[in-house]
C-alpha cells in the first residue's frame, strides 16, 4: 500500500531554493522507489518571508509545519538582511521556528566518507574513520536565556545582555537523547561543559553524571569545551557521541564538520517530543554562490534521509539515499567544494540529476 506524508518544505534564502528544487526531484524518485508518496507544501521563512511578510517567521508557516509530518528546511539569512533590528532577522525566524516546534535535540553527524578523505584540511590519518553524533541542546541556553538585549547603564553605556541559563529538566531530556544516541552508536558518550567556569555548566555536569546511572551500558566522560575543540581537531577518532548546550555545541558542529573535508556534505535533524521533526544542512545560504548552479545539495539530499529515517520511520529509503551518496562519489562526481584532482565537477542540479540516475 502507499504510504502518504505531508511534508512542509522551507527554501529560505541564498542557495536554499536551489538545493530544495533538487532535493524534491529525489524524493519524488524515492517516492516512486519505495511507493512513499509526498503531498509538498511550501512556506516562507527567513530574508523570503521578511520580504513577502516584513516577518522572518509568519504565523501561517509555523501551522503549516506543526500539520505536517515533517519538514524539509533549506537554509535562511543574507547580506540583504543583516543590518534589520533582531526581531526581523532570518535566524530569528529559524530560532522561533525551533521553540515554536519545541525542537530541543538537535543531531548533527559528522561522518568522513572513504571517498573524501583527501578534501579534509586534516591529515588522512587524523581523519580516517572518523564517526562522530553531535547531540546539541537547541531550545534553551545562552540562546534564549532571559535577560537579554541592549541596556543602557546608569552611567549612560550600552551593556549587552545574554544569559545561559538551563533547568535540571531542560539538562535531563536532552541526556536521555545523548545516551539513548549512544547505545545504538558505540556506547561512548562524551558531555561537554564549562563547569570549571560557569555555574550552568556545573549543573550540567552533575544532572549528565546522575542520568548516567540508568545507562549502566553507556561509558560516560566529561569536557571542558576549550578542550573538546582542541581533541576535535586532534584526535577525533577518540569521539563516538557528543552531547552539549546549545551555544558550544553550534560551534562545536561546525569544527566536527570540516574533519569530513566540507560542510556541504552534513545534514541534520532537529527532533522534538511530539511535533514534527526539522530537517536540514548543517551549512548555512552562501548567498556569495546562491543562483550560481554551484553548490553542493549532498547535504541537503542527505537531510531527506534524516527525514526519512528520524522522522518518518522509514529507514529502507534513507539507507538507499544514503548509498547512493556513497556510489555517485565513488563514481568520481564531485561538487566544486570537494573537487580534487582526477574528480568529474559538476553542478548543483547535474549534481541533483545524475544522483537520480544513480537511484534507479
Ligand atoms: C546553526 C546556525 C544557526 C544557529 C543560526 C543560523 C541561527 O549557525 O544551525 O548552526 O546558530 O543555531
Ligand atoms: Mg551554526
Amino acid at each position: 500500500m502507499t504510504k502518504q506524508y505531508n511534508i512542509t518544505l522551507l527554501p529560505g534564502d541564498g542557495i536554499g531554493p536551489e538545493i530544495m528544487s533538487v532535493t524534491v526531484e529525489v524524493l519524488k524518485t524515492i517516492g516512486k522507489l519505495f511507493e512513499i508518496d509526498f503531498n509538498f507544501t511550501e512556506a516562507l521563512i527567513g530574508g523570503a518571508a521578511i520580504d513577502a511578510t516584513s516577518q522572518p517567521l509568519p504565523p501561517e508557516t509555523l501551522s503549516i509545519c506543526r500539520n505536517s509530518d515533517a519538514v524539509l528546511l533549506a537554509a535562511i539569512g543574507g547580506y540583504k538582511w543583516d543590518n534589520l533590528p533582531r526581531a526581523q532577522r532570518p535566524e530569528t525566524g529559524l530560532l522561533q521556528l525551533r521553540a515554536g516546534l519545541e525542537l530541543f535535540a538537535n543531531l548533527r553527524p559528522a561522518t568522513i566518507l572513504p571517498q573524501l578523505i583527501d578534501a579534509s584540511t586534516l591529515k588522512p590519518e587524523v581523519v580516517e574513520g572518523v564517526d562522530i553524533m553531535v547531540v546539541r541542546e537547541l531550545t534553551g541556553g545562552i540562546y534564549f536565556g532571559q535577560p537579554k538585549g541592549i541596556f543602557t547603564t546608569e552611567t549612560g553605556q550600552s551593556r549587552g545582555v545574554n544569559t545561559m541559563a538551563y533547568t535540571d529538566g531542560e539538562i535531563d531530556r536532552i541526556a536521555k537523547v545523548g545516551f539513548e544516541t549512544a547505545q545504538k552508536r558505540q556506547g561512548k558518550l562524551c558531555s561537554v561543559d564549562k563547569a570549571n567556569v560557569l555555574d550552568v555548566s556545573q549543573l550540567w555536569r552533575d544532572r549528565i553524571t546522575k542520568i548516567a546511572s540508568d545507562y549502566p551500558d553507556v561509558e560516560l566522560s566529561h569536557l571542558y569545551v576549550d578542550n573538546a575543540a582542541m581533541q576535535l581537531v586532534r584526535a577525533p577518532k577518540q569521539f563516538d557521541t557528543i552531547v552539549t548546550g546549545n551555544m558550544f555545541g553550534d560551534i562545536l558542529s561546525d569544527a566536527a564538520a570540516m574533519l569530513t573535508g566540507s560542510i556541504g556534505m552534513l545534514p541534520s535533524a532537529s527532533l522534538g517530543s511530539s511535533s514534527p521533526g526539522v530537517f536540514e544542512p548543517v551549512h548555512g545560504s552562501a548567498p556569495d554562490i546562491a543562483g550560481s548552479d554551484i553548490a553542493n545539495p549532498l547535504a541537503m539530499i542527505l537531510s531527506a534521509a534524516m527525514m526519512l529515517r528520524y522522522g518518518l520511520n522509514e529507514p529502507a529509503a534513507a539507507e538507499k539515499i544514503e548509498k547512493t551518496v556513497s556510489n555517485v562519489l565513488s563514481d568520481g562526481y564531485r561538487t566544486g567544494d570537494i573537487m580534487s584532482s582526477g574528480m568529474k565537477q559538476l553542478g548543483c542540479r547535474a549534481m541533483g540529476e545524475k544522483f537520480r540516475e544513480f537511484l534507479n
